[in-house]
């Protein structure tokens, strides 16, 4: 039976705000997903897209992440923002190798991933909770039927 969790969301990597709890967790299954492509042997036209779709996941959601750490005061940004850049840097080169070498370099990525997410939402992400701002949920007009 092919195994189709690599990583598990587990409670402790909330970060407090839904929003981005939800990218955290569709990062998680993009990878999941391209673990489970990988178990089938899928050719070169099935992993390039997910590998690029990853990629641009992952810094559209650096920057989403950042935008609010700022608004927030948070400190350390600067470190927080070389590691996500590091991150990016490296998904990009292997992702790079991989389209143009062809061949299956998905397995060390995938291993990489999974470190590199799991200890960056664990540790990092972790030490900014207090510095997110809170979520805006946009108000419903009240209607007559809520008074009754
Ligand atoms: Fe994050
Ligand atoms: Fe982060």
């Amino acid at each position: 039976m092919r195994q189709t969790q690599y990583i598990v969301w587990k409670d402790e990597y909330s970060v407090g705000r839904s929003d981005m709890d939800r990218q955290h967790q569709a990062i998680l299954s993009l990878i999941n997903r391209l673990y489970v492509a990988q178990q089938g042997q899928p050719g070169f036209a099935t992993i390039s897209p997910m590998l690029e779709g990853l990629l641009q996941f992952t810094v559209t959601h650096f920057s989403q992440e950042e935008r609010l750490l700022e608004k927030g005061g948070y400190p350390d940004l600067e470190r927080h923002k070389k590691a996500h850049a590091e991150l990016a840097r490296s998904t990009r080169m292997m992702v790079q190798q991989f389209l143009t070498e062809k061949e299956d370099a998905t397995f060390n990525l995938l291993a990489f991933l999974r470190k590199w997410w799991t200890q960056h939402i664990v540790g990092l992400d972790q030490e900014c909770k207090p510095y997110l701002p809170p979520e805006v949920k946009v108000a419903r007009k009240l209607r007559p039927n809520d008074l009754v």
